[in-house]
């Protein structure tokens, strides 16, 4: 198969392909760039194209080629990449505009949520504002819809509503596919030095032949380049654990300490088998020293399957220091839950962290709500949180996996409790417009996010989202107590939070994808569901009053 095209001079093709197969890249008949043969496991590919002119592309086996993509450097960070797709019947180039028209298309996408055009997607990560422009990076397969070896994807925006994808940012350090093995660039987090610069933290893991154990994790920094296109000199921080650290120590956070005079790092582990954050400082950003557990799980955690902390998050808040961490492989034996994120808030002084309350707070009853990382930006603490589970995931056939949840702004309350709201930013990227009821109080509903508010006494509330007469999600307030269930529960997990007297409630919904905040925030559940997720019908019954909403795109990306 052939296909001719006309590429500017500096124009990158980047792609990952597996064998059998073949690509030639020529110009009239001299042979400009050729894998003549695609080996048997998966390698990355880069082109670059020198001079402007016509070339003909050649292939065979275009099942061989993953996932392809091409770019100008000169106008990516507006333009975005351009998707390469081959097949039989030859290559079609899909422009920002296009991949857009695409994914809106896929009746199973959710539109306000931010998700990759193709492949795996897991934590957000390196989240930042540079300029005005904010930056998603994420952990990312770019060889196939499941997870392996992690590569960094990356998008940016001016508004976090409508994102530009642009290029892998970060690749593994070794070709894991060749070594049968697994790792690479797994989560980190964006660093900005007093003086402005950028250094993003993450970990490495070395090539793994075991996803429980055995392996080896590193702290690395990376240095965007001038463009923030690709990470530059990556270096390696920190190899040596602590005793009582065996293989998990990873997803580092950094920021300079204004008390110590001095930088600090936290990571995620295991202590002695305990869920842990640990607490590291530096007075170089090179060398690291450990300072000590910052947080170290009681054995409730461990006993019900906690293997470590992963994705913690450290930051103050309005006077205050909060915790945030995920302990993975936790289930809540009262309620069956997993992939609970839990939050504290405190004081730090001295190196120590010093909790208000002795209970961790749930920060999200949903399960589907994981790996949040937060950062500053302008005064405002904002963060996104990973909508997955590893129980359930998307029909076959899917050309992705993985949505992000809405960015949500943090705060405290006056009962010391992290609240979360979607960003007001939301509020002019999808225009609310609220929908009338029917005589018997339902609303109807079309294929379209849709919002819902409810603002007074809540007890008693019940609200049932469904299509064709089939249940979407149920919602219901009783005694102080919120419960949420979807099509697919089968009753064994119960997904439910205490709301007191709370009386104000929004429920954000996108196909699937279900976002509660009640209390002002200080009860949030997300969920996310894969069957009936196109509600036609929205039934509620409260005493409180209540407005239903369509979310309608200003701009369309
Ligand atoms: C959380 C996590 C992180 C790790 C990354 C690997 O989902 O397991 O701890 O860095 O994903 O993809």
């Amino acid at each position: 198969m052939k296909s001719s095209l006309s590429l500017p001079a500096g124009y990158r093709l980047e792609f990952w392909a597996r064998g059998p197969g073949s690509i030639r890249i020529s110009e009239a008949d001299a042979v400009l760039w050729q894998v003549p043969a695609f080996s048997g496991h998966v390698d990355f590919f880069g082109y670059q194209h020198r001079e402007a002119g016509s070339v003909t592309v050649e292939w065979q086996r275009p099942e061989a080629i993953l996932w392809a993509y091409g770019y100008d450097p000169a106008d990516v960070a507006e333009a975005g990449i351009t998707l390469w797709e081959f097949d039989d019947a030859g290559l079609t180039l899909s422009t920002k505009a296009e991949i857009g028209a695409s994914m809106r298309s896929d009746p199973a996408r959710p539109a306000m949520h931010f998700s990759p055009p193709r492949q795996w997607m897991n934590d957000p990560n390196g989240l930042c504002k540079i300029g005005e422009t904010w930056h998603l990076f994420y952990q990312f397969h770019p060889a196939s819809t499941e997870w392996g070896p992690m590569h960094w994807g990356h998008a940016v925006s001016t508004d976090l509503f409508n994102w530009t994808h642009l290029p892998v940012f970060l690749h593994p350090e070794q070709n894991l596919w060749r070594l049968g093995a697994s790792g690479g660039a797994f989560s980190g987090s964006a660093f900005a030095d007093r003086d402005g610069s950028r250094i993003f933290f993450y970990t490495e893991r070395l090539p793994a032949y075991d996803l429980f154990q055995g392996y080896r994790e590193v702290q690395k920094l990376a240095r965007p380049g001038r463009d923030v296109l690709h990470a530059t000199g990556s270096e390696t921080v920190l190899t040596l654990r602590p005793d009582g650290v065996e293989h998990d120590f990873r997803d580092p956070k950094v920021w300079w300490d204004e008390a110590a005079g001095a930088y600090r790092m936290v990571l995620g582990a295991a202590l002695y088998g305990d869920p842990a954050v640990l607490l590291y400082g530096s007075d170089n950003l090179s060398d690291w020293t450990y300072l000590g557990p910052l947080y170290r799980a009681p054995a409730h955690y461990r006993e019900n399957g906690a293997r470590a902390v992963e994705c913690p998050d450290f930051f103050p808040l309005n006077g205050k220091w909060v915790m945030v961490m995920g302990f993975v492989g936790y289930t809540e034996p009262a309620t069956g839950r997993h992939n609970l994120l839990f939050a504290r808030v405190g004081e730090f002084k001295g190196d120590r962290f010093v909790p208000d309350a002795d209970d961790l707070q749930v920060l999200d009853f949903g399960t589907d709500f994981y790996a949040m990382q937060s950062f500053e930006a302008e005064g405002r603490q904002i963060a996104l949180a990973w909508l997955f589970n590893w129980e359930s995931r998307k029909p076959a056939g899917s050309p992705y996996s993985g949505e992000m949840s809405l960015p949500r702004e943090l705060s405290l309350d006056g009962s010391g409790r992290l609240c979360m709201h979607p960003v007001t930013e939301l509020d002019s990227a999808w225009q609310a417009h609220p929908l009338a009821q029917e005589p018997d109080g339902s609303v109807l509903l079309r294929d379209a996010p849709f919002e819902l508010r409810l603002d007074g006494n809540l007890d008693g509330t019940s609200i049932v989202a469904t299509e064709s007469g089939a249940l979407c999600f149920e919602l219901s307030v009783s005694g102080g107590r919120l419960a949420v269930r979807l099509a697919g529960d089968d009753g064994k997990i119960r997904y439910q939070a205490r709301c007191g007297s709370a009386t104000d409630l929004r429920i954000v919904y996108d196909r699937g994808i279900v976002e509660i905040f009640a209390d002002y925030g200080a009860v949030c559940g997300t969920r996310r569901g894969y069957t009936n997720i196109a509600p036609d019908r929205v039934e509620v019954i409260s005493a409180a009053r209540f407005t239903v909403s369509e979310r309608r795109a200003v701009q369309l990306p």
